[in-house]
């Protein structure tokens, strides 16, 4: 049975301009475990808000680092799934598609979209703690987290924390792209952190439609006009084949 509603389909295919948002939803399939999900093994007596924080790096810059080097071990392991590449196709056909995302692993790009957002950073850069400057490579001492080789200090992972500012440019990006298209997906994410919810928000106001697609079935504050329960990398390919048969 099909889980799309043909109305979203043919909204797809008359669509100019195409916002998505995603979130850790979008690459549970691929084998990351999503926030929200107990953390399975090592980290399962950490959550996120305790990890992902300036304070928990001062407190703990090797807990922290450690936690980061593990993800990106997991994130190089796994590939993009079915639901990735779904959006690149979707990008082929649509006049004007712009993928924001909240996750850091790098999976969009490496499946072949484009015009990606990244509101959060992404697990592969890391960063100068003190200067804030990517920092491309540096000597292995040993040492954890490494050192600087501009100032000696720490590096950090170039990853949005808990209390920090987006990337000021992606997220304006972003907010222009909610605020502009005819249609906005909200896919795998729970839509509790600020502000990248606001954007699903911000897209219903502006007179978009928009559907939501998420395994849960959660509360929304605002309706969204089509709500699909589901995986995302089985209802997005259903999605893209209806709406360009020939092409997929
Ligand atoms: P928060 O509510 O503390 O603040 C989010 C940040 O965004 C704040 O600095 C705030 O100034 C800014 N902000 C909030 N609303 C805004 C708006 N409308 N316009 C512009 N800026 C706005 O959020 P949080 O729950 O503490 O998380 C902070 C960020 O860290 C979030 O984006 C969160 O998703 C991210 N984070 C990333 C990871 C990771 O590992 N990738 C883990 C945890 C949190
Ligand atoms: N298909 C679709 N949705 C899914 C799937 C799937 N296969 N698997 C899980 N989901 C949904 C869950 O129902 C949940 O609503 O994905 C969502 C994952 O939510 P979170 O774990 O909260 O992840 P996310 O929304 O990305 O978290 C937002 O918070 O911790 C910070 O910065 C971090 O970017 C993260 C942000």
């Amino acid at each position: 049975s099909a889980l799309v509603p043909s109305g979203l389909v043919d909204a797809l295919r008359k669509a100019r301009r195409v916002a998505i948002l995603t979130g850790a939803g979008i690459s549970a399939e691929s084998g990351i475990p999503t926030f929200r999900d107990a953390l399975t093994g090592l980290w399962a007596r950490f959550n996120p808000e305790e990890l992902a924080t300036p304070e928990a790096f001062q407190r703990d810059p090797k807990l922290v680092w450690e936690w980061y080097a593990h993800r990106r071990e997991l994130v190089e392991r796994v590939e993009p799934n079915a639901a990735h590449r779904a959006l690149v196709t979707m990008e082929q056909h649509v006049p004007k598609l712009t993928l924001i995302t909240q996750n850091v692993d790098g999976l969009h790009q490496r499946a072949g979209s484009q015009n990606v957002l990244e509101l959060h950073g992404n697990l592969a850069r890391v960063r100068c703690f003190h200067e804030n400057t990517v920092i491309p490579s540096w000597e292995d001492t040993g040492e954890v987290p490494p050192r600087c080789p501009d100032c000696g200090g720490p590096l950090r992972p170039d990853v949005v924390w808990f209390g920090e500012n987006l990337p000021a440019d992606a997220f304006e990006k972003a907010v222009e792209a909610a605020a502009q298209c005819d249609l906005f997906f909200s896919i795998g994410t729970s839509g509790v952190v600020e502000p990248a919810a606001s954007l699903t928000r911000l897209a219903r106001q502006m007179g978009a439609t928009v559907a939501l697609i998420n395994l849960d079935v959660e509360p929304r504050d605002v309706p969204p006009l089509y709500q699909i329960h589901g995986k995302a990398g089985t209802i997005l390919p259903e999605l893209v084949q209806r709406a360009w048969p020939e092409r997929t």
